[in-house]
């Protein structure tokens, strides 16, 4: 079987980590931190960095810093992880969602204004498997409204929007360095900002509050999100060489975008001008005409030894924010379309041209009947 993803850890990483072990500096505190925090900062060219125990949190954190009142609203894409909508609603603000563009698969941000009104505080954009969100457009929306830019760069590590680095593009910008992600410390993430205010809450916000003056005496509500040494010190093995990485996710993006451009039936992942994918996951999706959904072709390329995921569902196809009264007749047909229709590929960093080329004649065996 053909894995969607295999972790991908080098030499540098197991150094690292034996250091952290020999020297006992296992916990929260230590160099590996602090020298990961400035070093994906700079890589990314913000000022501060903050990491955190994962992107779910880095998200909650970073709401957190946007201080938000009850019945605030932050304008976020339909089709993402639950983590976006969690971190607003667990901030006692209202998420509201726009749907998707059909062929970057981010949010259409030509939708966005129609949803402002005067509770919206902020716009959380997605840079969804890799590609860029047309970023111009929300922040002269955020110019104009006085909004806040909450840019979730989890899977769109070295990307770039118009030459400039993903995670760089916003007042805060989260990252998750799951085992699946470009770099990855196992479980883990962090928050990038240039501004000094942030950065401090969320230092503060990720250590449960405690105060400089008086460590036991709380005036805030903070949460236990630190990450250890020893995660950050597989990050910074990672870091060390992201351009591989990312030059890997690209070529394994171009044998696929080779192998299935005269495949019938699928639509394949795009590169706009202005952007720079790095294919985080390389996704497809088929074709109302193929008369197949996404979990059908993924059982047909499982017989044939290739695993697959399928795309998101939907923040508003969501029983429990139903329950919760949140977007009970919203309908957002891209979105819906993608998570019935898309699925994404073998996509990791150990993958060979061999598994590509046998992923690309399986979908290519699937999609001719
Ligand atoms: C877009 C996006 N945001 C946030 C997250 C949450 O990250 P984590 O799994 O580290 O909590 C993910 C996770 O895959 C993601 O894809």
């Amino acid at each position: 079987m053909i894995p969607v993803n295999e972790p991908y850890i080098g030499k540098k990483e197991i150094e690292y980590v034996l250091d952290c072990l020999k020297t006992g500096w296992i916990s929260s505190t230590g160099k590996y931190i602090q020298e990961f925090e400035e070093k994906w900062a700079a890589y990314c060219g913000m000022k501060y960095g903050i990491a955190v125990s994962n992107g779910t949190t880095a998200l909650e954190t970073a709401m957190a810093c946007i201080e938000l009142n009850p019945g605030d609203e932050v304008i976020m894409p339909t089709f993402t992880i639950i983590s976006c909508a969690l971190a607003i609603i667990r901030n006692r603000a209202i998420p509201v969602l726009v749907d998707a563009e059909p062929d970057t698969w981010c949010m259409d941000v030509t939708h966005i204004e129609e949803k402002i009104t005067s509770k919206t505080k902020a716009i959380m954009p997605v840079h969804i498997y890799g590609h860029p969100v047309d970023m111009d457009p929300i922040i002269e929306l955020a110019r104009k409204y006085n909004l806040k830019i909450i840019e979730d760069a989890a899977e769109a590590h070295g990307a770039e929007y118009k030459g400039r680095r993903c995670g760089s593009l916003g007042d805060i910008s989260c990252f998750s360095f799951y085992a699946n992600k470009i770099i990855t410390t196992g479980e883990g993430g962090m928050l990038l900002t240039n501004s000094e205010e942030y950065a401090e809450k969320a230092r503060s916000y990720r250590n449960l509050c405690f105060r400089r003056d008086r460590r036991f005496y709380h005036t805030e509500l903070g949460s236990n999100f630190r990450l250890t040494n020893l995660q950050a010190a597989v990050g910074l093995g990672q870091l060390e060489r992201i351009d591989e990485l990312i030059e890997k996710k690209r070529w394994i993006g171009d044998i696929y975008n080779k192998g299935l451009k005269d495949v019938p039936g699928i639509s394949l992942p795009v590169e706009k001008s202005w952007a720079r994918n790095v294919y985080w996951m390389y996704g497809i999706v088929l074709d109302e005409a193929t008369e197949m959904n996404a979990s059908d072709f993924a059982n047909a390329l499982h017989k044939r030894g290739v695993d697959t995921r399928p795309f998101f569902l939907g923040m508003h196809e969501q029983p429990i924010f139903h329950e919760m009264g949140f977007f009970k007749n919203d309908h957002y047909p891209v979105a819906e379309r993608f998570a019935r229709q898309g699925l994404y590929l073998p996509s990791g960093l150990t993958l060979t041209e061999e598994q590509i080329v046998k992923t690309c004649k399986a979908i290519e065996d699937v999609c001719r009947g």
